[in-house]
């Protein structure tokens, strides 16, 4: 049995077939590596020693998904392939609704022409829009976006919800991540943005390195605890042995599932600086700038239920996630 993972040489993916293999799984990867490189492919295999049967492909390409599922026995899905930048899905919807709604359609007609139902798919605490308080629970409202990227997160989680409706014999489970960021402790694998990074993580490591020199702080007028943004930021790490978990899970639980991936604890920008400052003995200039707009002042969530029904917490903290995030920067970067 082989577990298909689409978008498996992205940044979560990545980590999460490094996790699987150590787990004991055998695995397929299907990526296009429009926003990846095929190395992370290599590094994990040399890292665990076991094999991933890699396949170069779209997901909307039918034909390389049935070469797949003809050439393993898939037993279950996870699905990270996506676009997921959030100003490119405003100034480019249509290429975010193709390859992220066309994209799911043709997996899941493909997966039900093997008979294979099992679906983990990874979507966003974005599907949350502005939260009404904190922590967000998995029952609060959803599906007002701002965005279309959101959106497309969104409309895969109503696609998901239809089927089952239609097919009871599905098996689905969503993971809302809150904000991954650090990297494997290896210094393997790790976060690769092109161009200038969005995310406030790999922007600060880059600062750090000398390659840009200073953060913008997006306001610090917000009634948080120093007037800086708060997120909830879980550890690529965390997060993918929370795929690995859900998995485990997955098989017996018919319907669809949500669970918020996050550590529950919201922390600042200055927070996250002031912490990577002092984990990694080095300094990061920042400046306090306009607001950015579509900003919210905090969210985090409650992960309670991922760890009641799925047997999973968060164990790393901030200082975990910035120690491995700039082991990477440096050696990568
Ligand atoms: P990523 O861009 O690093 O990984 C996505 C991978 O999918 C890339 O390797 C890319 O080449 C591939 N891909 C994209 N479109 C494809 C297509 N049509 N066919 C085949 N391959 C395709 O992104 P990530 O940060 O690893 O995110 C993984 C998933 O998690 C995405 O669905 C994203 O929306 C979701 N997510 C990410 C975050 C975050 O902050 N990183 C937060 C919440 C949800
Ligand atoms: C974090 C905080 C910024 C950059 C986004 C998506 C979300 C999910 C994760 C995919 C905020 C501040 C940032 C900078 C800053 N992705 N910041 N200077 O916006 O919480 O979440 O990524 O699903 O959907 O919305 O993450 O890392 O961009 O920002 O001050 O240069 O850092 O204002 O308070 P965000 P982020």
């Amino acid at each position: 049995m082989t577990i298909l993972i689409t978008g498996g040489a992205g940044y979560i993916g990545s980590h999460t077939c490094l996790e699987l293999l150590q787990a004991g799984f055998q695995i397929a990867v299907i990526d296009n590596l429009e926003n990846s490189s095929i190395d992370a492919i290599r590094k994990i295999e040399e890292y665990t020693g076991a094999k991933i049967w890699f396949y170069d492909g779209d997901i909307r390409n039918r034909e390389k998904l049935n070469q797949i599922f003809t050439e393993h026995k898939i037993s279950a899905v996870i699905h990270f392939a996506a676009k997921k930048s959030i100003t490119e899905s405003v100034c480019n919807p249509l290429a975010y609704y193709d390859s992220n709604i066309s994209g799911v359609i043709t997996l899941l007609k493909v997966m039900r022409e093997y008979g294979c139902k099992n679906f983990l798919f990874s979507s966003s605490a974005a599907v949350y829009g502005i939260p009404e308080c904190n922590p967000i629970t998995e029952d609060m409202p959803a599906g007002c976006c701002t965005n279309a990227y959101a959106r497309t997160k969104y409309m895969t989680e109503e696609i998901l919800q239809d089927l089952v409706l239609s097919e009871p014999s599905w098996n689905v489970i969503i993971l809302r991540y809150f904000n991954p960021i650090g990297a494997h402790p290896s210094g393997i694998i790790g976060e690769l943005p092109k161009g200038t990074p969005q995310n406030l993580l790999p922007y600060v490591t880059q600062v750090a390195k000398g390659i840009r020199e200073k953060v913008h702080v997006f306001g610090n007028d917000y009634p948080t605890c120093d007037g800086t943004g708060v997120r909830d930021y879980i550890h690529v790490v965390d997060l993918a042995q929370a795929h690995v978990q859900a998995l485990r899970k997955l098989t017996g639980k018919t319907g669809v599932h949500i669970y918020n991936l996050g550590t529950g604890k919201g922390c600042s920008v200055l927070e996250l600086i002031r912490i990577f400052e002092e984990s990694n003995h080095v300094k990061v200039p920042y400046e306090i700038c306009e607001r950015r707009p579509g900003d919210v002042a905090e969210v985090y969530c409650d992960p309670s239920k991922a760890e009641r029904e799925l047997g999973w917490k968060a164990t790393l903290g901030i200082e975990d996630m910035c120690r491995d995030a700039w082991r990477w920067e440096k050696n990568n970067g």
